[in-house]
């Protein structure tokens, strides 16, 4: 399973990225504009700390518009996928950029005929995502289940990419089911590290070898 981190946070791309963690980045407008400043700088600067793939959006709402963004943004680097809405425009755009060889990523989908359609217009990742889903009394990872079903019975190409994910349990569960990709916000990679018990084992083997070092004051690893 791969693992994208989804903000355009540099100090959290670099962070994880420093770890080994990333395989690649999601962005959107609004992530965009929660870090401000000029999204240009912020693009570039992305593209260039991540190897792997990282996701930028259009603005635009209509098909042409799309494809100028699209190969606008390819300009940032061969690592661009280009993030397109789920409507008709954006599904007619998915074809073209995909057609020169731009890859593609279907964002907002919400229902497995979406993702059954994107994926038939070629795109390289489609996204449903499940913390919303989950908001609105409906069952997010069904959606994944599903998903993984129908690409698995027609061995399509097109890769899931969980998006919305709020807690480290989407993660597993994303995982048990075979999703290709999961794009996390920093926080739920951050919990991701943690247990409790890996900080009281720590604290006891220290512990433990300041126990030894004073009856043995010269050891050193
Ligand atoms: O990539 C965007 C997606 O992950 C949105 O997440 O938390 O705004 O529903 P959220």
């Amino acid at each position: 399973m791969k693992i994208f981190l989804d903000t355009a946070n540099l100090e959290s791309i670099r962070k994880f990225n420093d770890m080994g963690l990333l395989d690649g980045i999601t962005t959107n407008p609004s992530l965009m504009s929660k870090e401000g400043g000029n999204p240009k700088d912020g693009m570039a600067e992305i593209t260039k700390i991540i190897k792997g793939d990282v996701s930028l959006e259009v603005l635009s709402t209509e098909y042409s518009g799309m494809l100028d963004e699209g190969r606008s943004l390819r300009n940032y680097g061969d690592n661009v996928v280009v993030k397109v809405p789920m409507t008709p425009d954006g599904l007619k755009a998915c074809k073209s950029l995909t057609a020169e060889g731009i890859p593609v990523n279907v964002t907002l989908i919400f229902s497995s005929n979406q993702a059954i359609l994107a994926a038939k217009a070629g795109a390289k990742y489609v996204s449903p995502f499940i913390g919303r889903l989950d908001d609105i009394g409906q069952d997010g990872m069904h959606l994944i289940q599903e998903i993984k079903t129908i690409f698995s019975n027609y061995n399509f190409k097109t890769q899931i990419l969980v998006a919305s994910i709020r807690h480290p349990l989407h993660v597993v569960d994303a995982a048990k089911i075979g999703a290709d990709v999961v794009t996390l916000p920093p926080a739920v990679l951050d919990k991701m590290l943690k247990h409790p018990l890996t900080d009281i084992g720590l604290k006891n083997f220290l512990t433990d070898w300041e126990k030894l070092k004073s009856e043995n004051p010269d050891i050193k690893v």
